[in-house]
């Protein structure tokens, strides 16, 4: 299987460690995107998904697979697990409701990175950013005050809700998620121990 993958994306990230719970990681041939730009296609993305964005997997079937909701989906199909996407109707949702948050999360923190940084700062917009954060600060207020039960139980949504605050770190480095949110805090310290977060650190990004 190849993935297109730049190893900062935490939309990336979710897959990659996805991957590695289900036992897959060693079947998937990572090709890096390198630098990518939100306004420039990348003509290898863009050669296997009309959308150009990652992560794109390709399967040895040769069916195109995105986004990252999809592909982690079929990993753990592949892999033949069974604990990620619970089949009991309460924990199936719960789980992936916390994925579509985690998503969301990541989405505006992305946003507000290219937003912030990418953007030409005479183009910036105030708004779109200071709304970006807000998103984020609410979203991260509801894994601390409504979801932190179920993240004692892997899931598909406990693996997106841990990369969330990695990437938050690692853009982000002055935002101080944690100080109102210690359970959340607490949650994070201790999935970021499984070798499937350590082996997938964002600390080559490209
Ligand atoms: C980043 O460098 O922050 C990034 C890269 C790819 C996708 C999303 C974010």
């Amino acid at each position: 299987m190849k993935l297109h993958f730049n190893p900062a994306s935490p939309f990336v990230r979710m897959v990659r460690v996805t991957a590695h719970e289900v036992g897959v990681q060693d079947q998937l041939e990572l090709v890096p995107t390198g630098v990518l730009l939100p306004v420039e296609a990348h003509d290898a993305v863009v050669s296997d998904s009309p959308l150009g964005k990652i992560p794109t997997l390709v399967t040895d079937h040769g069916s195109v697979l995105y986004d990252s909701r999809v592909i982690c989906e079929y990993l753990a199909h592949h892999g033949g697990d069974k604990v990620l996407f619970p089949d009991e109707p309460v924990s199936r949702f719960r789980a992936l409701t916390i994925q579509a948050l985690a998503q969301g999360l990541a989405d505006a923190a992305v946003s507000y990175r290219y937003e912030t940084t990418i953007r030409p700062a005479e183009r910036q917009w105030d708004k779109w950013a200071a709304r970006q954060l807000e998103r984020i600060n609410a979203g991260l207020d509801d894994l601390e005050n409504t979801w932190i039960d179920d993240l004692e139980a892997m899931s598909i949504g406990t693996i997106s809700a841990a990369v969330v605050p990695s990437y938050l770190d690692f853009r982000m480095p002055d935002f101080d998620w944690r100080s109102t949110r210690p359970k959340l805090s607490g949650f994070y310290d201790a999935f970021r121990q499984r070798p499937s977060m350590k082996t997938t650190e964002l600390d080559n990004p490209v």
